[in-house]
């Protein structure tokens, strides 16, 4: 059996650096707190708890004077006005492809537009994007963006500036982007899909074309994961969606002569 590994796979840009950060963070301090997980991967939670990172999920959790990590995928306005009330030092891990996202919605809306975010509604990347504004609209998709557009109150003139969540897949966006110039005559155009989120899911394309069996290595809680494990099922019948090796096994590869191996975004080098 042949096996091909993705290029793409492991650790972006945005999630190193966090990681990173976290890792000096915690070594220098003694001890710190990671607001929420610092990435999708408990066992790189589980490693920075070790060094004296606590992880907890609300901001209620922290303590006056604290040290506080944000992570990667960026937090809301109200988070970073807590934390400043509490007297904590942040460190802020946002990825600054997701900054560039909460700044362009504050600017959008400041130039009198309604900031319009593509993306997974409940996700905290998206949560956090729409906070950064007071009137943005947020879709998971063309489908309801399509139903926003068509209400009789939707004014074909209104300005609009349209962004995303950084891991949206290129189809979805331009689908979105086709409906945007078709129905509106004032618009600006952001496409904030994360460049190396689109190589990682146009390589996971090609790879499950190509081969008869696909491995995707990444906690399932991770959008960027899921994602790619949903674009593999896409163009091959066999995908499996693992956190560790030993989830595998050994019938999954019966009568498979290449498999394919892609990971997430938040997923360490030594587990690929
Ligand atoms: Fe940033 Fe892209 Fe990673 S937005 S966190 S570099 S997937």
């Amino acid at each position: 059996m042949s096996v091909i590994l993705a290029k793409s796979a492991g650790f972006c840009y945005g999630v190193e650096r966090a990681v990173k950060l976290a890792e000096q963070t915690a070594r220098e301090k003694g001890s710190c707190v990671m607001l929420g997980s610092i990435i999708h991967n408990a066992h790189v939670v589980q490693d920075l708890e070790a060094l004296g990172a606590r992880q907890v999920d609300d901001v209620s959790q922290v303590q006056p004077g604290e040290t506080v990590i944000i992570r990667s995928h960026g937090e809301t306005r109200q988070v970073y006005q807590q934390l400043e009330a509490l007297g904590a030092e942040v460190v802020d891990a946002t990825c600054p492809f997701v900054k560039r996202i909460h700044r362009l919605v504050q600017e959008a809306e400041a130039e009198g537009r309604t900031p319009v975010i593509i993306g997974t509604r409940t996700h905290p990347e998206v949560v956090g994007i729409a906070s950064w504004c007071w009137r943005g609209m947020v879709f998971e998709g063309p489908e309801e963006l399509e139903r926003w557009a068509a209400l009789p109150e939707t004014s074909p003139g209104l300005p609009i500036c349209l962004v995303s969540q950084t891991t949206l897949t290129a189809n979805l966006w331009n689908l979105c982007v086709k409906i945007v110039k078709k129905q509106f005559t004032n618009f600006r155009i952001f496409d904030t899909i994360c460049k190396a989120t689109e190589y990682r899911q146009k390589e996971a394309a090609h790879m499950s074309e190509i081969c008869q069996a696909m491995v995707v290595v990444g906690d399932a809680k991770s959008s960027n994961t899921s994602r790619l494990a949903m674009i593999c099922r896409e163009h091959c019948g066999k995908v499996i969606l693992v956190d560790q090796a030993s989830q595998l096994e050994p019938d999954f590869f019966r009568g498979v002569s290449d498999v394919g191996i892609t990971a997430g975004a938040s997923t360490p080098a030594w587990i690929i």
